[in-house]
Parts: structure tokens; C-alpha cells; sequence
């Protein structure tokens, strides 16, 4: 095979999001309906119509709304991005009041402090990753690194062998993909690994004593959590292998992409990898996870926007990639700029659903691209950016592969 090494010497303006190879996100909904009432109607791919929330406040507004209900939606031939269901079970399915105790239940082990505490144990991960990758005669740091460290440490919370977690992370990436035309793939695909969530939790002889299955095991004989049975705790778990590895893989390889795409913001993180969490809020702001960056609510009440009222019985989506573009929030918002103010992006929901993992995220994301920049400071794509072969699902999209030279530095 004939390799490019794509170094281009350093590019000084500010990059758009738009001139990356592939790199921005197509709408998620099939087109734009015809309206006068002030609302965008779209058609979502399940051939439901819905409203379509941009901006900033008005996304908020809905994702604060703790009667607009998910489970309404989550049923046979309903309003969906999405080719199949998930379970009823699985938290962003469960409305108030269930879902505020399943909350309760599960939280307090992915709080800041509790991912902070688990930081030695990613870096130390990664860093056999980074040894194995060091050896590889065509490096693909996707496949070596990004999808191998997070599902370890989604089987090291969960208390379980490490050795599931290549199997785990294929099967969750064909479920979250989501390609229309893979329907019985995700089908037998979900039914495989949550088959195996389910026997997690019903046989205590798979995990240790010291993991998130033994602890929700305990805590379920805790009287206030009477509610919780085996069958809310297999959903938790699903959520949590679910969103806990391909999520994550997915962010770390659309931003080192982008970084290494416009080689002026890899070198800016090389000479100060201090800028590493600067990198990884501005690209979570530009970049959802898949097409759709949430899933869509039917309202139970009417819903005050900012261009009127919506009413009980409405569809209604919060597009996230549009309100975190929103220029009343961001200034020239396609820029992708290291110095702007952190912590406005809404790329992890807003309100009840707000993802339960984003510490665990943000700590995996810049643990693990810190080392990255400073164990290879002069690393480069091995193949010119429009190359780069891409996974397009609905759930997931992002590079299949990241082919790089690892450079002549290697400080380990
Ligand atoms: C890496 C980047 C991630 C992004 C961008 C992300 C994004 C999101 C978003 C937008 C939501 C809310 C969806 C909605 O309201 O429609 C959500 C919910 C959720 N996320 Fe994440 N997520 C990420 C990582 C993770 C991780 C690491 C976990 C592992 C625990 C996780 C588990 C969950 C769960 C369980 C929910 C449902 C929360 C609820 O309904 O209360 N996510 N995520």
C-alpha cells in the first residue's frame, strides 16, 4: 500500500467545522415541512411529523419540561431517528416519577469526584494501548486505542473481565450505529448483549464484590428502592455499556480527526496540552454523537417557545447540534476556537436526561488525548483527511479507522 503522511506545514487561521473533510453533521430529519406558525416541521425517518427546536433557550426550555415524555415516543411504529426500539427499561426511556428514583439509584458512582478517582486507572489503560499501538506496522488508533480503553473501563466500573470488552464494543457499535438497512443486525445484535446484561445482573457469579453490579445489587435491598428490580437495574446496565464505550470512542476519534485534519489545532495541544480540554468542549459543542444528538419527546402539556406555544400531543425534538451553534450564545459559531468560554454547549442534554456519564466522558476524553499528544507530538494522518473512511450510522458517525504515523518522537 502506498502511504501519504498528511503533515502540512502549520496552518495559522481559524478552522471551520465546515471545511473538515466530512467531518460536520448532515440534519438528522428526512427534509424540512412546509410552516407559518413560526416552528420548523420536519419529517423524522420513522415518517412522523415533529417540531424542531434551534435555538439555545428553546432547547433548554424542552429539556428542562420534566412532563415531556420519552416513553410515549419508545413504542412499535413511534416517532423515531431510529430503525428499532430500545427496551421500556433503559433510562432515557423512563419518564417521571420512575426515572428520577432509577436516577437516584445509579448516579452517585459517575459524579465528578468518582471519575476523578478513576483516572489512574484510564491512564494506565491507555498506556498499554499506546505500547501495543507503538508495535503495530500500520498504527489505526481507533481501532487499537479509542475502542479498546473505554470499554475496559466500562467492564472495570461494572466489575467484570476486562476480556469482554472487544466483543462488548462491536456489538454495541452495530446497535448504535442504527443503519436502516441493517435492521436484523441490530435486532440480533441487541438481543446478544443484552441477553448477556440481563444474566450479568441475575448471576452474581460473573462480577466482583467491589463493582457497579455488585453495589446495585445491594443497593436494591435498600427499603427507599424497593421500586428497583433486576429488570430497571439490566436497563441501567445497558444504558451504561451502551453509552460508556462507543460514546466516548466516538468523541475521542472525531476530535483527534479534526485536530490532526487542521494540523494547527494538534500543534497547539503540543505545545500546551493544557489546551486539551479547550479541544475536546469546542469539538462535543460542533459534534453529536451520530445525526441526531438527543431523541424526541411527546409533550403531555403545552410547551411555551420563544415563537409560541406548542401543543399537549406535539412531537417535539430539541436539535442540539443546531443550539449549540446558535450565534445569540456563540460568536462566529462555525469557528473552531480554543479560547472560547466553557461549559454553554448542550452536547450532553440539558435537565432530567442529561447524560448520566459526562464526567466519566470528560475525564476519559482528556486523560486520554493529553497522553496522546504529549507520548506523540509529531503524530499525522497516514492518509490524506478525505480518505479517512467514515462510519455513517444514525446513532454513531465517525471514522471506522484513524491510519497515523506515529512520528519520530515517541515520549513515553
Ligand atoms: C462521550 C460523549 C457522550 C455524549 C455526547 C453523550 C450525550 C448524551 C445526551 C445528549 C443525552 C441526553 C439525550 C436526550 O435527552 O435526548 C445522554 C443521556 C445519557 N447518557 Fe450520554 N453521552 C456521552 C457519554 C456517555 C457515557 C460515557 C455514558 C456512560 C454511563 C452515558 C450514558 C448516558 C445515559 C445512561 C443517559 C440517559 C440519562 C437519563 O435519561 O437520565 N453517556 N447522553
Amino acid at each position: 500500500m502506498t502511504e501519504t503522511i498528511h503533515r502540512p506545514g502549520a496552518v495559522s487561521s481559524t478552522p471551520l467545522v465546515v471545511d473538515i473533510p466530512r467531518l460536520d453533521t448532515p440534519h438528522p430529519y428526512v427534509r424540512e415541512l412546509p410552516s407559518d406558525d413560526g416552528h420548523q416541521h420536519i419529517e423524522l425517518p420513522s415518517g412522523h411529523t415533529a417540531i424542531c427546536l434551534t435555538s439555545h433557550v428553546d432547547v433548554k426550555t424542552l429539556m428542562l419540561d420534566r412532563t415531556a415524555s420519552r416513553a410515549l415516543c419508545n413504542v412499535d411504529g413511534g416517532p423515531s431517528f431510529m430503525p428499532t426500539n430500545w427496551a421500556p427499561e433503559v433510562l432515557i426511556n423512563l419518564d417521571a416519577p420512575v426515572h428520577g428514583v432509577v436516577r437516584e439509584f445509579v448516579s452517585h458512582e459517575f459524579s465528578a469526584r468518582s471519575m476523578a478517582g478513576l483516572e489512574p486507572t484510564i491512564r494506565t489503560l491507555a498506556d498499554a494501548a499506546f505500547d501495543a499501538l507503538d508495535t503495530a506496522a500500520e498504527p489505526d488508533i481507533m481501532t487499537e486505542v479509542f475502542r479498546l480503553v473505554p470499554a475496559q473501563v466500562v467492564c472495570t466500573l461494572l466489575g467484570i473481565s476486562r476480556d469482554h470488552a472487544p466483543w462488548m464494543n462491536e456489538l454495541g457499535r452495530r446497535i448504535q450505529l442504527a443503519r436502516r438497512d441493517e435492521i436484523p443486525l441490530i435486532v440480533d445484535s441487541w438481543i446478544e448483549l443484552y441477553g448477556w446484561v440481563q444474566h450479568l445482573v441475575a448471576d452474581d457469579s460473573d462480577h466482583d464484590d467491589s463493582g457497579l453490579l455488585a453495589t446495585y445489587k445491594r443497593r436494591a435491598r435498600q427499603p427507599e428502592f424497593a421500586a428497583v428490580d433486576d429488570t430497571l437495574i439490566s436497563g441501567t446496565v445497558m444504558g451504561i455499556v451502551l453509552g460508556g464505550d462507543n460514546n466516548v470512542a466516538t468523541m475521542l476519534v472525531k476530535t483527534l480527526y479534526a485536530a490532526l485534519a487542521h494540523r494547527d489545532l494538534y500543534a497547539q495541544v503540543v505545545d500546551d496540552p493544557a489546551l486539551v480540554p479547550d479541544l475536546v468542549e469546542e469539538i462535543m459543542r460542533l459534534m453529536p454523537l451520530g445525526t441526531p444528538g438527543s431523541f424526541p419527546r411527546e409533550l403531555t402539556r403545552p410547551l411555551h417557545t420563544s415563537a409560541g406555544t406548542l401543543p399537549a400531543g406535539a412531537i417535539v425534538y430539541p436539535h442540539i447540534n443546531a443550539a449549540n451553534r446558535d450565534p445569540a450564545v456563540f460568536d462566529a459559531p462555525l469557528e473552531i476556537r480554543l479560547d472560547r468560554p466553557r461549559g454553554r454547549h448542550l452536547q450532553y442534554g440539558y435537565g432530567m436526561h442529561r447524560c448520566m456519564g459526562s464526567a466519566l466522558a470528560q475525564t476519559e476524553l482528556i486523560a486520554i488525548l493529553t497522553r496522546v499528544v504529549t507520548r506523540y507530538p509529531d503524530l499525522a494522518l497516514r492518509v490524506a483527511p478525505s480518505d479517512v473512511e467514515w462510519d455513517l450510522g444514525t446513532g454513531l458517525r465517525r471514522p471506522a479507522a484513524l491510519p497515523v504515523d506515529l512520528g519520530a518522537r515517541r515520549i513515553v
